[in-house]
């Protein structure tokens, strides 16, 4: 059989994403510790070529969980940083380890390391998608609302340029809900990627109007990272787009708010959002260690 990568939301079909959900739910149920067989005697390197907090952590701490053996690779503490090719990286570590799960930049790199490597790649954040975290913030939506997320509204308000928002509109067509993208003119995704999601997704000039009966509010930050020297233009362009109470006036009564953070409070989003009855960020950040311990399950074809 050959090996499964999850590279994008479209690596996996609905019944599969459905799938790991499943395994999710049974993990999370059971006492810890108590799927520490499941992946005994393996390795997983995390590969990061920027920085990470979740990622790092809920990984690390995921792959223990199952019983098998994190390796956290960074550019400086690693050959990356001599320039040591992706595919050579790629080679060598699946010689080790049984999966790989990679934070970089261009999708380029992303794809090296996936066609080389022989053991399964994970897209850990790249600079066209984060697929992982918006398959944890798909469970979250679910589990906070109580419901599928199938049919409902969700928002995405600010840089819908982004990772975040790229990956929610591939979301968007796999498990069928509508997203309304607000952003400023020139922060939106890519046009075949908002056409291949059909009238599913739609685009705003209008925050307000956007929001507009969401049951789910998302945001990001400005400047993702590498865009770093944008961070000035990119504060002017999204001026007035910050999520708060007032953003949030036209939202369904029961609408909650994500946020992957790292978050810059008083930018994209407010202080007292983050803090407030809507915000869900906390269950969505431990969120992260759940799912990707279902995923690596799924990717590996073990079931707990
Ligand atoms: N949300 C997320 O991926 O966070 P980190 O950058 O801290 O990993
Ligand atoms: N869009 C952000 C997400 C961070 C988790 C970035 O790429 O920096």
């Amino acid at each position: 059989m050959s090996k499964r990568d999850f590279l994008s939301l479209s690596d996996l079909s609905l019944a599969e994403a459905r799938q790991v959900f499943a395994m999710t739910a049974k993990m999370k149920q059971a006492p810890k510790g108590s799927a520490r067989g499941l992946l005994s005697g393996r390795a997983v390197a995390v590969v990061l070529e920027k920085a990470s907090t979740r990622t790092r952590v809920s990984f690390e701490v995921g792959i223990s969980q199952l019983g098998a053996h994190p390796i956290t690779l960074t550019t400086d503490g690693s050959q990356i940083a001599r320039g040591e090719p992706i595919k050579d990286t790629a080679r060598v570590l699946s010689g080790y380890c049984d999966l790989i799960s990679f934070r970089t930049f261009a999708t380029a790199r992303l794809k090296e390391m996936a066609s080389f490597a022989t053991v399964p790649v994970i897209n850990a954040l790249s600079d066209d998608g984060h697929p992982v975290q918006v398959l944890c913030d798909v469970m979250t939506v679910e589990e906070q609302l109580g419901a599928p997320i199938t049919g409902k509204k969700v928002a995405f308000v600010g840089d819908c340029s982004s990772n975040m928002a790229r990956s929610w509109v591939e979301a968007a067509r796999i498990f069928d809900f509508h997203l309304a993208l607000a952003a400023p003119e020139g922060y939106f995704p890519p046009d075949h990627e908002v056409r291949a999601a059909g009238d599913r997704v739609s685009l705003h000039r209008d925050a307000r109007e956007a929001i507009r009966g969401c049951e789910v509010v998302n945001t990001d930050v400005w400047a993702s990272m590498g865009q770093e020297a944008e961070a000035e233009k990119r504060r002017r362009a999204f001026a007035g787009w910050t999520i708060d109470a007032a953003m949030l006036e036209p939202a369904a009564s029961s609408c909650i708010v994500l946020h992957c953070l790292p978050a810059h409070r008083g930018e994209e989003i407010d202080d007292a959002t983050i803090e407030g009855p809507r915000s869900r960020v906390f269950p969505q950040a431990e969120n992260r260690l759940h799912v990707q311990k279902g995923l690596m399950c799924f990717l590996l074809g073990v079931s707990p």
